[in-house]
């Protein structure tokens, strides 16, 4: 049948694709404000801290001395030069992107051939799932309950990959978990992988500098696989730099030309003054980082502590990001809601406190609650829910 003239279609590569849950959530929480409700919103993951005065500074120098136009695909040398000394590697192997979202773009489009599979600990950043789908891949989620700290076991690991497999996807520290693996347990993993050289390692470290426990990298536990591993990190979140748009990868150099290929045909590369930015951050003082981990530790304690001060909750420690990812089984029992989105409307409704349903992550029955606010926002929010649940049986 020819379609009417006009008619909109969306291509097949983005089917099921929509704006992720995260951000619809915190849209209808800035509608329900806008609309003159006094709304709590613990739902995304923007540290509320300011990109620090050097950082700004150095941007805004750099765009009066002209730093304005494109840059290199992969970045300017400059920067390279300063990402490839912060992971041990080479200018090589460094490619700059828009945010580290773009370097998980860039390389499953550089990679993926139609059902190819990428192994995806669940739970897992929402957007994982449909950046594999986009490139035509196919994502395979490994269920991590809490029980196993939300971490890939090398059984499942092993059980999950195929002949199809090309990807492993880890994220440590973990959104939405905030779990981070150990030395150990890389290692179990890593060796999983040597009996399978097929399948490569994407290790998201976004998170890395805002670790309440030791934080070791997949590149540092398993140097050996460094010929088909590719390091995701940037400064969105440690440096308060979301709204900056660079992150990187660091990986074997004919990925790194692959994804750069792909990067030349999409933006042509990252914003010149916001790359400035990030040299500056990764050059400069990173005194303000521990100040701000310990104010971040502050709030995961107290979060963590009201949550589970609350019958229905039970919410681990997390070790890192600024996350916490509490099961709310019981809590959805007590309120007859069928499931934790359903739990988590009500508690806008009934709280008017925005938290994201662990089905955004791939793992219901659980909530995520963001702790990148201000103390008194955080305290609000926790009384809010409490009182609100209070009214259930
Ligand atoms: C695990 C993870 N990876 C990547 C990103 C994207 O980072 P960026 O803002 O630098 O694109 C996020 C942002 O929330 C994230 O949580």
């Amino acid at each position: 049948m020819l379609d009417r003239p006009g008619q909109f279609r969306r291509a097949g590569r983005i089917n099921g694709i929509e704006i992720s849950q995260i951000v619809q959530i915190s849209e209808t929480a800035a509608q329900m404000r806008a609309d003159g409700l006094d709304i709590d919103a613990l739902s995304t993951g923007v540290p509320d801290f300011p990109t620090p005065d050097f950082v700004v500074t150095a941007a805004h120098a750099a765009a009066l001395a002209g730093q304005t136009g494109y840059t290199a695909t992969a970045g300017t040398n400059a920067l390279r030069d300063a990402i490839a000394a912060e992971h041990g590697a080479e200018r090589g192997q460094v490619v700059v992107s828009a945010g580290a979202k773009q370097v998980l773009a860039n390389a499953m489009l550089a990679t993926l051939d139609p059902g190819d599979e990428v192994i995806i600990p669940t739970p897992y950043w929402t957007s994982y799932s449909d950046i594999v789908a986009m490139a035509g891949g196919t994502a395979v989620t490994v269920p991590c309950p809490m029980a196993q700290g939300f971490k890939l076991t090398p059984d499942a690991l092993a059980a999950a990959i195929t002949p199809k497999t090309r990807w492993l996807m880890l994220n440590s520290p973990s959104n939405p978990s905030g779990a981070i693996y150990t030395a150990d347990e890389i290692r179990a993993l890593a060796e999983v992988l040597r009996h399978h050289a097929h399948v490569w390692l994407l290790a998201d470290e976004i998170y890395e500098h805002l670790s309440y426990v030791e934080f070791i990298s997949f590149a540092t536990a398993a140097p050996d696989l460094a010929d088909r591993t590719l390091i995701v990190s940037g400064v969105s979140k440690a440096w308060a730099m979301t709204g900056w748009r660079i992150g990187w990868g660091v990986g074997p150099v004919p990925l790194i030309r692959a994804m750069t290929a792909v990067q030349g045909q999409v933006t042509s590369g990252a914003c010149s003054v916001s790359q400035a930015a990030a040299l500056a951050a990764l050059q400069g003082d990173r005194s303000l980082l521990t100040e701000r981990l310990v104010d971040l530790d502050t709030r995961r304690q107290m979060v963590v502590a009201g949550l589970n001060a609350m019958r229905g909750i039970t919410c681990p420690e997390p070790d890192g990001a600024f996350y916490a990812f509490p099961n709310i089984e019981a809590l959805m029992a007590r309120g007859g809601f069928a499931t934790c989105g359903e739990a988590c409307t009500w508690l806008l409704d009934k709280a008017h406190v925005a938290i994201v349903p662990g089905s955004a992550f791939g793992l219901p029955g659980h909530a995520r609650i963001s702790f990148a606010y201000g103390q008194t926002e955080l305290n609000t929010g926790l009384s809010r829910i409490a009182a609100a649940l209070k009214t259930l049986r």
